[in-house]
């Protein structure tokens, strides 16, 4: 079974790109997944709105941003927002969200009390605003995804972004030009990489946003997140982890040696043998492993992850013992599978050198400049800001991945070349250092500031509940750890699926409750 394109709905009115779009959004098959809260699926939201029938939320309103923070006298876009004041009554907060790095217009069912946004509005007596981020979805600065255009995408200009929308909107609502920051109690709120541009705002411009809810908040910039397999590793069903593990030693034993009879054997078995450069090839097997980041508390098991190690480990219905099989059969098993089935689905009628190779600086991936094309401008921000490169880990380190993608062998860096050719002429190294020195990263100490974390979360290890790190919470600045996966704390659904998600989900609405019957209006005039 293949999910069809239209499962992001950025790319999918980009009629050029339509073709080039894989089965879960992204256009490039060796391009990393992106640290994004998941939308709500289908189901939740027809209940949503047949519950509401009243009330509309796919409205959209335009508000005038400026395009460079830095310089108004460049003018202003037409930034795209959602909103609803169903539960608001006077004094209640307004909850500012992003869903970051993406159209927003599949996100409006998170305006309704199916999310924790919606709890806490319902709660507070408060209303919802979810702000699209500059250069994604209709919200752009410029009419293309150049380079040129691309010098306004920034943190900076995101979090300011933020801060003069606050500062300026007239909400359309009662009194909606009278709600200001100083005049009203704001929430900014996001999950994952709009979890950590929470943190981030809020340590920028003290004061401005009365309290934070930050979910799955990648705050930490890290040029070589070999760590992203960790929680898989960690949590995924142990007899396939070692036998994953398996595979990934003996490719990365054969492809770095010379034995050209085994290399050719190894990319035949995976269905890959078109393609020409080895470290594609390798990477490509990174696949199986992103698709956890699609697993929530209400996967089934026919999950694609979860199909994945039944392929590899259960045989003539008998499932492998914690070891694995081995080598032998795992590497048959998993090319039996990668070669007959997942390739198809990965990668539909596109040929394995389009949908996995990275070396052809004419591919529609990395040429397309049209607006709407998510995956260039979270590019433009890996690049240049945050890293958060998915390769292999260090010497010495139980691996599923891979060395042969690491930061060693440049393989996103040199990505970032051929999609950027007029910003870079070599492999960029990313300014993670500034980014964490302005916003401090795993240091942040802001008032009112929640951190919802989950242990089964790919990217855990950029939260504030990285591994080995110990950073404890504190009532103004809690952390709560559920067993959820990326972002779990978002939905209701998950929270009815998991109890410890419900856990982290009532300790937020409390800790909103007990802030927010403390605010005050500042003294404004
Ligand atoms: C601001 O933009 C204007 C118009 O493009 C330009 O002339 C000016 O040099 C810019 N100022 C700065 C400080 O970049
Ligand atoms: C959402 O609010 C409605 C009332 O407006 C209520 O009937 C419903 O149970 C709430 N849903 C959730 C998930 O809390
Ligand atoms: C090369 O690999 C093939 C296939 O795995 C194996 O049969 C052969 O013995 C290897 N040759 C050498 C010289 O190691
Ligand atoms: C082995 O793999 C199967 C299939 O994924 C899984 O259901 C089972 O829990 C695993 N058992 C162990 C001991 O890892």
């Amino acid at each position: 079974m293949r999910w069809i394109l239209h499962a992001l709905a950025p790319l999918s009115c980009l009629l050029g790109l339509a073709s080039a779009i894989l089965k879960d959004g992204r256009p490039h098959a060796n391009m990393m997944p992106m640290p994004i809260f998941p939308t709500i699926e289908a189901p939740y939201l027809a209940s949503t709105a047949t519950a509401k029938a009243t009330v509309t939320y796919d409205t959209v309103y335009y508000f005038d941003q400026l395009i460079d923070h830095n310089n108004a006298s460049l003018g202003t876009f037409q930034q795209r927002y959602w909103h609803t004041s169903e539960y608001y009554e006077s004094g209640g907060p307004i909850i500012l969200l992003t869903p970051g790095e993406n159209n927003a217009e599949t996100y409006y069912p998170f305006l309704t009390n199916i999310s924790i946004f919606g709890q806490i509005a319902q709660q507070q007596h408060g209303a919802v605003v979810i702000l699209e981020h500059r250069f994604y979805g209709a919200s752009n600065p410029y009419p293309d995804l150049s380079s040129e255009s691309l010098k306004v995408l920034s943190i900076p200009q995101a979090i300011n972004d933020f801060v003069y929308f606050a500062k300026n909107v007239k909400l359309p609502m009662t009194n909606g030009d009278q709600l200001g920051p100083d005049k009203a109690p704001w929430i900014l709120a996001g999950g994952s990489y709009s979890g950590a541009l929470v943190s981030w705002t809020m340590v920028n411009n003290p004061g401005l946003f009365y309290a934070g809810y930050a979910s799955s908040a990648v705050v930490e910039a890290i040029t070589d997140f070999w760590q992203y397999y960790e929680p898989i590793r960690q949590y995924m069903p142990a007899n396939c982890s070692a036998d994953v593990a398996a595979v990934i030693a003996y490719v990365d034993e054969v492809f770095t040696g010379s034995n050209t009879t085994a290399i050719d054997s190894i990319k035949e078995t995976f269905g890959m043998s078109d393609l020409t450069h080895l470290d594609d090839a390798a990477g490509a097997l990174r696949n199986n492993l992103w698709d956890w980041q699609s697993l929530q508390p209400t996967s089934g098991p026919n999950a694609q992850f979860y199909k994945f190690c039944d392929a590899l480990e259960v045989k003539d219905g008998i499932s492998a013992p914690a070891e694995g099989w081995g080598l032998e059969h795992a590497l048959a098993s998993w090319g039996a599978y990668f070669k007959g089935e997942y390739l198809a689905f990965l990668c539909g009628d596109q040929s394995v050198l389009v949908c996995l190779g990275t070396y052809d600086a004419t591919l529609d991936y990395y040429t397309n400049i049209e607006v709407g094309n998510s995956y260039r401008s979270w590019m433009w921000t890996v690049c240049n800001e945050v890293g958060w490169y998915q390769g292999g880990p260090p010497e010495g380190h139980p691996s599923i991945v891979s060395k042969l993608v690491d930061t060693d062998t440049l393989y996103t860096q040199r990505q970032c070349v051929l999609m950027f050719p007029d910003a870079f002429s070599e492999p960029p190294e990313p300014s993670v250092a500034t980014t964490n020195s302005r916003y401090t990263g795993w240091g942040v100490q802001a008032d009112r500031l929640f951190f919802a974390n989950a242990n089964r979360d790919p990217w855990r290890d950029a939260t504030m509940s990285a591994d080995g790190l110990g950073i404890l919470g504190t009532l103004l600045q809690p952390i709560f750890v559920g067993d959820g996966f990326h972002c779990s704390d978002l939905k209701v659904a998950n929270a009815e699926a998991d109890i410890s998600v419900a856990g982290v989900q009532t300790q937020a609405l409390l800790s909103m409750s007990s802030w927010l019957g403390d605010w005050k209006p500042s003294n404004s005039t």
